[in-house]
């Protein structure tokens, strides 16, 4: 018997790995994190399969709902939103899973940064402008932050900022980037990204607070950084034309001369 955690995706029925689909219909439990796990997604349970919304439960509780399937011998699939890495709860409950010797496994899923980037037919990497993404959220009800790990830090990189969890905090999030970023930064707001109800709000860091519309309160994505103008970048080396490489070796003197495709 397993515990398998599984990324459901950002949304879309279809935006979830087919290993996660398979796992999914070969699991007498489903316990699955509420409403951002869409039901298309639970559809893939197999006839007569436990399923449960852990939104309303506490630890212990969802703890006991695994240590009932223990006891039975049956596999659970323990569904979270987007991928398991940032912001999932995985980790306590791997902790105490391990601590009473229940086996797990974890699948990745599609995240919810990765699904807006695409809702934007944006890449978050434009050379000359960004070359790094941070994932980060802001302070809440439930969370505090490292003490590090403020916006304006992560602002004096200038890298792309995927800011989660944060749509209620528009007014720190324009006064934290706005000393290094400027007020005329490009900003993107996806809501709920792939859902076909999905958003975007395109906007700058001075006009954020009045742009985003009062019915999206939550599961969006705030983008910011230079790249999300999506001009003004350099293209990259790899496809330049005289770029010497292992694919494309330019003159019979390349260090790539002798390579053939497999040869590392
Ligand atoms: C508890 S976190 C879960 C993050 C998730 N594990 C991931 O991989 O994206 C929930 C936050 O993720 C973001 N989020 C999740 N799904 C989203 C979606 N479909 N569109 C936009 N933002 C989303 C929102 O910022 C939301 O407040």
């Amino acid at each position: 018997m397993t515990v398998h955690f599984i990324g459901a995706g950002p949304g879309a029925a279809d935006l979830l790995t087919l290993r996660g689909r398979d796992l999914i219909a070969s699991c007498p439990v489903c316990l699955y994190a509420g409403s951002l796990v869409p039901d298309a997604v639970l559809s893939h349970c197999p006839d007569g399969a436990r399923v449960v919304n852990t939104a309303p439960m506490d630890l212990d509780a969802i703890i006991a709902e695994c240590k009932a399937a223990h006891k039975a011998g049956q596999d659970v699939a323990r569904l979270h939103s987007g991928d398991l890495s940032v912001w999932s709860a995985m980790g306590e409950q791997i902790r105490r899973l391990k601590e009473i010797g229940i086996p797990v496994s974890v699948t990745p899923g599609v995240p919810s940064f990765a699904a807006a980037a695409a809702a934007l037919e944006t890449e978050l990497t434009l050379p000359g402008l960004a070359q790094s993404v941070v994932l980060t959220r802001t302070p809440g009800r439930a969370s505090t932050m490292p003490a590090g790990e403020t916006l304006a830090n992560f602002a004096a990189t200038g890298a792309t900022l995927a800011i989660h969890l944060s749509v209620g905090n528009l007014d720190h999030v324009t006064g934290e980037l706005s000393p290094a970023y400027g007020g005329d930064c490009p900003v993107a707001v996806v809501y709920r990204a792939s859902w076909p109800d999905q958003k975007i709000i395109r906007t700058t860091l001075s006009r954020l607070p009045n742009d985003v519309p009062e019915d999206v309160t939550r599961t969006a994505l705030i983008l910011v950084g230079p790249a999300l103008a999506g001009e003004g970048f350099d293209e990259s080396r790899l496809y330049a034309a005289d770029y010497d490489r292992r694919y494309r070796p330019q003159s019979a003197d390349s260090p790539w001369s002798g390579w053939r495709h497999g040869d590392d």
